[in-house]
C-alpha cells in the first residue's frame, strides 16, 4: 500500500510511501529538492544525503523531469510548502529515469499552442491541464447529481444516426454497412422519444459537428447533456436551466479550490450565478446589443467604449512598470530579486499582449454591434457584448423562426418567432447552453420538415410522438467543453477535453 498526496495532511509526523513523477527538481550538495505528483496533488519531497545514504542519494541524482519514483519518509508540517506538508525521505525506489521531456518546467507561453497540441499526450501532465480535467470530473459528477437527485433517468441515445437534427451543414457522413449514416448532432429526437417512455430523461454523450473553422468555441467532436421534460413548457425549462447551471457551478466552488486557484480563476465571478438570471426576449436583446436599450442604466456600446479606454490606460501603465523595473534591474539588483522582477515583466508582457487585442477587437466588436441586423443569430462577439451588461449568465429566449431549428415551437400568434432559449454565459463565454419547447403540432411540424430540406422519410418515426399520446414538452443541451472552459476561465475550447477533435486537429 503506498498513500496518495491528497491524503498527506492525515500523515502529518508519521510515515508514508507516495509514488508518482518528478514535476520539478533541483539540488544543492546534501539536499534533493523533488516536487512529486501523483494525480491527486503536489508536495514537495526533500531527499538528503544524510538520510537516504550516498548510494541512494547519487541514484536520485539522475531524477530527471518526469521521471517515476516511490519515496518512504516523515511527513511534516510545513506551511511555505504547496499543500502545507514537505516529505523527508529515508528511502527511495526509482522506477524509471526519464528522456529528456520536451515540455518546459514552467509551460505557460513558452511553447506555441501547436507545440503543446502535438504533445497532448503529455501537455495533460502539466498542473494547468491537470486542474482543468479534474474540475471537468466534478462537472460532469455535478450534473449527474442533478438530474439524478431529480428523477431524471439518464439515456443512452444513438451514435449512428440517419436524420439531421441540427442542420445538414454540419453532418459527418460515414458508411453504415453500405448506407449513408451521419455522426450524431444531437441525442434530442431520441431524448424526446425516451421522455415519452420515461417523463424525465437526460442523454450525456459525444455529440459531433463538422464545423470547418478555427474557432475557440467549436470542437468537431464534444460532450453534449440533453434533458428533456414531458408536460414542461418553455418557462419551467428555463427554471430548469437555471437551477442546474446555479447547482454545476456551486459545486465545482466547493469541490475545486485547489484547481482553480491553479487556474487563477476568479471565483467571486463564478458565484455570481448565484442571483436570477435575467430572461431577454430575443427583440429586446437586439435592442441592447444595439446600445438602443439600457440594463441597470448601462448601456451596451458605452461600457465597450470604456473597456477599451480602460484597456488603453492599463497598456500605458504596464509598459511604464515594466521600463520602471527594467532600469532598477540594470542599476543592479541581488539575485532573488532580479528573479522576481524579471518573472513580474514576462507575466505583464503576457498582459499587455491581452489588452493589445482587445484594443484591436472592440473597435470591430462596436461596430458590428451597432449594425446588428434583427433576425440573425448572435456572433461570437455580439454575445460578449451583450453578456457584458449583466453579471449572471443571461436566457436569450423566442427567437426569430429562421434560424433555428425545424422543432421548436412557434410562439402563439407569432410564427416568425419559436420558443426557444439560449443560456449565455458571462465574461464573454456566451451561449454555453440551447434549448426549446417542443413543436407539438404534427402539421407545422409536416411543414417545417419540408420547408428545412429534411428528409420526410427519416422523422416518420418522429412524427409518431405527436401521433400516440402528444404532450407539451421541452428541453435542452448544454454544450460540456463550453461551461468547462467558462468555469476554468480559458481562453479556447482545445484544453478543455482529453484528446480534441476540431478542425485541422485528429491527433494524438
Ligand atoms: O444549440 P445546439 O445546437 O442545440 C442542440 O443541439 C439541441 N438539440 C439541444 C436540445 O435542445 N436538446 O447545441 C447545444 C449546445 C450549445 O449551446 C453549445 O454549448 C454546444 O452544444 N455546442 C458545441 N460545443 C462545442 N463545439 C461545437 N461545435 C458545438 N456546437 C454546439
Ligand atoms: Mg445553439
Amino acid at each position: 500500500m503506498h498513500q496518495y498526496i491528497k491524503e498527506i495532511a492525515d500523515f502529518d509526523g508519521k510515515k508514508a510511501t507516495l509514488k508518482g513523477w518528478v514535476a520539478n527538481i533541483r539540488e544543492s550538495k546534501t539536499n534533493i529538492f523533488i516536487v512529486l505528483r501523483d494525480g491527486t496533488g503536489f508536495v514537495q519531497c526533500v531527499v538528503g544525503l544524510n538520510d537516504v545514504g550516498e548510494e541512494q542519494f547519487e541514484a536520485a541524482k539522475k531524477l530527471n523531469l518526469e521521471s517515476s519514483l516511490a519515496l518512504t519518509g516523515n511527513v511534516v508540517k510545513d506551511d511555505r510548502q504547496i499543500g502545507g506538508y514537505e516529505l523527508q525521505a529515508e528511502n527511495i525506489e526509482i522506477y524509471h529515469i526519464a528522456e529528456e521531456y520536451p515540455i518546459a518546467k514552467k509551460t505557460h507561453g513558452e511553447h506555441g499552442v501547436r507545440f503543446l497540441a502535438d504533445k497532448r499526450h503529455l501537455w495533460l501532465r502539466s498542473k494547468r491541464q491537470w486542474a482543468i480535467m479534474r474540475v471537468r470530473n466534478q462537472i460532469i459528477m455535478g450534473i449527474h447529481e442533478f438530474f439524478q437527485d431529480r428523477q431524471f433517468i439518464q439515456m443512452d441515445a444513438p451514435i449512428f444516426t440517419g436524420n439531421a437534427c441540427e442542420g445538414t451543414t454540419t453532418l459527418f457522413e460515414t458508411d453504415f454497412f453500405g448506407e449513408k449514416a451521419f455522426l450524431s448532432q444531437s441525442g434530442q429526437l431520441y431524448g424526446e422519444a425516451m421522455a415519452m417512455a420515461q417523463g424525465l430523461i437526460y442523454t450525456f454523450g459525444p455529440t459531433f459537428r463538422a464545423e470547418k473553422s478555427d474557432t475557440p468555441r467549436h470542437l468537431a467532436e464534444f460532450w453534449m447533456i440533453e434533458p428533456e421534460m414531458a408536460f414542461y413548457d418553455n418557462e419551467m425549462n428555463m427554471d430548469m436551466i437555471e437551477g442546474f447551471i446555479k447547482h454545476v457551478i456551486n459545486r465545482v466552488i466547493e469541490k475545486c479550490k485547489v484547481e482553480l486557484e491553479a487556474l487563477e480563476r476568479d471565483i467571486e465571478k463564478l458565484a455570481k450565478v448565484n442571483q436570477e438570471f435575467p430572461r431577454v426576449p430575443y427583440t429586446d436583446a437586439v435592442k441592447i446589443l444595439r446600445g438602443e436599450q439600457e440594463v441597470n442604466g448601462r448601456n451596451a456600446i458605452t461600457v465597450q467604449e470604456e473597456d477599451l479606454a480602460n484597456a488603453q490606460k492599463g497598456i500605458e501603465e504596464k509598459k511604464a512598470d515594466i521600463a520602471e523595473r527594467e532600469a532598477k534591474i540594470k542599476a543592479g539588483m541581488k539575485k532573488g530579486e532580479r528573479r522576481f522582477n524579471e518573472a513580474k515583466i514576462v507575466v505583464m508582457r503576457k498582459e499587455i499582449a491581452t489588452l493589445e487585442e482587445q484594443v484591436r477587437n472592440i473597435p470591430k466588436w462596436i461596430e458590428s454591434a451597432k449594425s446588428f441586423e434583427g433576425g440573425e443569430d448572435f456572433g461570437g462577439s455580439d454575445e460578449t457584448v451583450l453578456t457584458r451588461v449583466f453579471d449572471a449568465p443571461v436566457m436569450v429566449y423566442n427567437w426569430p423562426t429562421k434560424i433555428k431549428a425545424f422543432y421548436m415551437k412557434e410562439v402563439e400568434g407569432d410564427p416568425d418567432h419559436v420558443k426557444g432559449v439560449d443560456l449565455l454565459a458571462p465574461e464573454g463565454y456566451g451561449e454555453i447552453i440551447g434549448g426549446s419547447e417542443r413543436e407539438t403540432d404534427i402539421e407545422i411540424l409536416v411543414r417545417k420538415i419540408k420547408e428545412h430540406d429534411l428528409p420526410m422519410e427519416e422523422f416518420e418515426w418522429y412524427l409518431d410522438l405527436r401521433r400516440f399520446g402528444s404532450v407539451p414538452h421541452a428541453g435542452f443541451g448544454l454544450g460540456l467543453e463550453r461551461i468547462v472552459r467558462w468555469c476554468c476561465g480559458l481562453n479556447h475550447l482545445r484544453e478543455t477535453i482529453p484528446f480534441p477533435r476540431r478542425y485541422g486537429r485528429l491527433l494524438p
